[in-house]
């Protein structure tokens, strides 16, 4: 009996990389005990939430009693919310946002879905560099959509030269993310110039708008402090998706946002569609709790510099196993070069260690692998010596 979809049965039949080192996490930790097994296999900040959301929180069942405190609200969010989030977004653009521009989302993931939703023909392309956060191709495959990955080059920076080829009159929107899932790459402001440029000499050449989306929930994790370009500076026709997941350790609760560039023509237009779809795709609004919290707390973060200490940690491991990477700029995620080309066997190696790790080719790039590091420090300090007989065992 078909229970499922066929699409939905044979994705269920090929579930993802990161699943399935999950379920690996839980057999060794059940097998030598939770503190004998280093799991870099999850993007899920251990970081608290700051003080600021738990006093948000007080406040918030403070006034429960109050009519229509948890009711339904407009498809786009509470218009205070709106306005604090506008003013978030100006703040890290360096352009001026009104509250107009902003859908309020579940999280990063039902903004991406929502645009797509909203601007997607079936057999439309959406063009990202690899490798790239998984979950993109299922949220432009949801609609009819398709992803066309192309790979960076070897700094991860973008290869626009491969870029440009893959741009044709089907090609709906580019996305980026940076700082990068699983990269931790920055692109550069040149790059960024560059892309834009691009973007706009197809548009006109296709008589398309072609957007630019930069998907930025790891943006206060900036361990260099460099410029993370504004695409809203850079293009005309771009929206950001931002989240709180990780800045204020909220991913559970499910609460980002979609901002609209005020340069974009007909902007209110867009804006209409996406408050529909967030709508008509069963979200109908983003959670009242999260959006109050919001309007307490999105100017706070997570603590930066303990995020930075365990990548300069995790960096020392690296080197003492002799391990190639490129040390990552941003977001808490390092994508190593395995030391031989299949990365599956330094995978079996790592879990012969009890470490666990996600295959690069689960992002679309062999040959790597990708560890984070929003661990406890002792995880990273105690895989030291793990790493360093992975690595020998397969240089042997
Ligand atoms: C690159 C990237 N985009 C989007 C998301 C989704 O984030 P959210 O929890 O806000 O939906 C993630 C989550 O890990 C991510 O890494």
């Amino acid at each position: 009996m078909n229970l499922l979809s066929d699409e939905i049965a044979a994705m269920a039949a090929n579930s993802s990389w990161i699943r399935k080192m999950f379920e690996e996490g839980i057999e060794l930790k059940k097998k030598y005990g939770e503190d004998n097994v280093y799991d870099f296999s999850l993007g899920n900040p251990d970081m608290p939430a700051p003080a600021v959301v738990g006093d948000a929180l007080r406040k918030i069942a403070d006034d429960a009693d109050k009519p229509f405190a948890f009711g339904y609200m407009p498809n786009a969010g509470f218009a205070e919310t709106r306005s604090v989030l506008a003013k978030l977004v100006s703040r890290e653009q360096g352009v001026t946002v009104s509250g107009d521009r902003i859908v309020v989302t579940c999280g990063a993931a039902g903004g991406l879905n929502v645009f797509f939703r909203a601007v997607l023909n079936p057999g439309d392309e959406v063009v990202c560099p690899a490798p790239y956060f998984v979950e993109y191709k299922f949220y432009a495959g949801n609609f009819g959509g398709k992803l066309v990955p192309v790979r960076s080059k070897e700094d991860f920076s973008l290869n626009l030269e491969e870029i440009e080829k893959a741009i044709t009159e089907k090609t709906r929107a580019f996305l980026i993310n940076s700082p990068n899932n699983p990269t931790g790459v920055i692109y550069s402001p040149t790059d960024v110039a560059e892309l834009s440029e691009l973007l706009r000499r197809k548009s006109a050449e296709f008589g398309r708008t072609i957007y630019l989306i930069a998907d930025e929930p790891y943006r206060f994790l900036n361990f260099d402090n460099v410029d993370i370009p504004s695409v809203f500076r850079h293009y005309r026709d771009s929206v950001v998706i931002g989240s709180f997941s990780k800045s204020l350790s909220l991913a559970g609760e499910r609460i980002g946002y979609i901002a609209v560039s005020p340069e974009l023509e007909g902007a209110k237009t867009l804006v209409g569609g996406l408050a529909m779809t967030n709508r008509i795709l069963g979200f109908v609004n983003a959670p009242a709790i999260a959006q109050k919290i919001l309007n307490a707390a999105s100017e706070s973060q997570a603590d930066l510099e303990a995020y930075r200490k365990r990548r300069d940690m995790m960096a020392k491991v690296l080197d003492y196993a002799g391990i190639e990477y490129n040390m990552p700029g941003g977001a808490f995620y390092f994508f190593p070069k395995s030391p031989v080309p299949d990365e599956s066997l330094f995978i079996q190696a790592l879990l012969n260690e009890r470490v666990l790790a996600v295959p690069g080719r689960g992002f679309g790039m062999e040959g790597y692998v990708r560890l984070a590091f929003c661990v406890p420090e002792k995880t990273i300090t105690g895989s030291a010596e793990a790493f360093k007989r992975a690595a020998a065992s397969l240089k042997a």
